[in-house]
């Protein structure tokens, strides 16, 4: 038996700078794709995974996060105000219970490891989720789920993988694989953002992660990594051997959102998943192309 993962931590403390200046006052996560922020759809995916706890790493300039959790909504008593309070009221559903959400600082954006760091306390002794809003998955089970499944069956860590272009090696955590099965690869190795040459594989690790609360110790030595951050990656490497680790290749198609093209990827690929705008969609790819 595997102890249940409750709780996810969302870091939301990067800057956001390849999406400057739109990030000069709007939190990267705060960007719509289509008509819904980018981390209400890893919020919602990690709610039908069955997260009951909801931890944001935030960030200088990250209010409006805040807010867009919040039950209640600030608005005048003009007929038009109220008329927008009713029509938020009707898609607010998905709104976690109070209570289910808490806020940590990261005080100085360190890297992803430091960001994790900051949530020690709020997540404790227990097994947890770690999922990054740049990366949005379209899949028939969520994303997040499809891990909890492998973490059911193989405890330890867990993290999501894909194949990249052997090009692309030096932009992502890679694995180095001890054994495949074509689905769920046991992981012998990490190294992050290595050049082609020396990358031991091609799977690389995309932002969902299933994570023993052992990292902490790990993260607890703040040590630098690749580009001077403190690095996830590095502390999951060194728990490699005191635990069970696996890569899933998961099922569905992953947007890189902190990408320009991945967000526009993004943008046409959830509109064409929606009744009320496929057609017309469509339409307008057809007549562009
Ligand atoms: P990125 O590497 O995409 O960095 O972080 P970024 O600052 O968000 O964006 P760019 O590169 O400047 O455009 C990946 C994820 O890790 C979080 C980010 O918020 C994002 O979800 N992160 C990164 C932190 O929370 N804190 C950090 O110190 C670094």
């Amino acid at each position: 038996m595997v102890e249940p993962v409750r709780k996810a931590v969302f870091p939301v403390g990067g800057l956001g700078t390849r999406f400057l200046p739109a990030t000069k006052a709007v939190a990267k996560e705060m960007l719509p794709v289509i008509d819904k922020p980018l981390i209400q759809y890893t919020v919602e995916e990690a709610q039908a995974s069955g997260i009951e706890q909801f931890i944001f790493v935030t960030g200088r300039g990250k209010s409006s996060i805040e807010k867009h959790f919040d039950h209640a909504v600030e608005l005048g008593t003009s007929p038009a105000e109220q008329a927008k309070a009713r029509a938020l009221k009707a898609v607010s559903d998905w709104l976690p219970e109070p209570g289910r959400v808490s806020y940590t600082i990261q005080p100085e954006p360190l890297g992803l490891g430091h960001a994790v760091w900051c949530a020690r306390e709020l997540v404790g002794d227990e097994p947890f989720a770690v999922v990054l809003t740049d990366d949005l998955v379209l899949s028939p089970i969520p994303c997040l789920k499809q891990l909890l499944d492998v973490y059911q069956e193989k405890g330890g860590n867990v993290v999501a993988v894909e194949d990249v272009p052997k090009d692309q090696t030096h932009r992502y955590g890679i694995l180095d694989v001890a054994g495949d099965d074509g689905r769920v690869a046991e992981i012998k190795g990490l190294v992050e953002k290595p050049k082609p040459e020396e990358a031991p594989s091609t799977l690389s690790i995309i932002g969902r992660y299933i994570l023993q609360p052992q990292v902490f110790r790990y993260l607890d030595r703040h040590q630098r990594g690749a580009g001077g951050e403190i690095q996830l990656t590095d502390a999951m490497a060194s728990m490699i051997g005191d635990f069970p680790f696996h890569g899933l290749r998961f099922e569905g198609r992953r947007f890189d959102c902190g990408s320009k093209i991945g967000f526009l990827e993004a943008s046409v690929a959830y509109a064409l998943e929606r009744d009320d705008l496929r057609d017309d969609v469509l339409r307008f790819l057809r007549s562009m192309v």
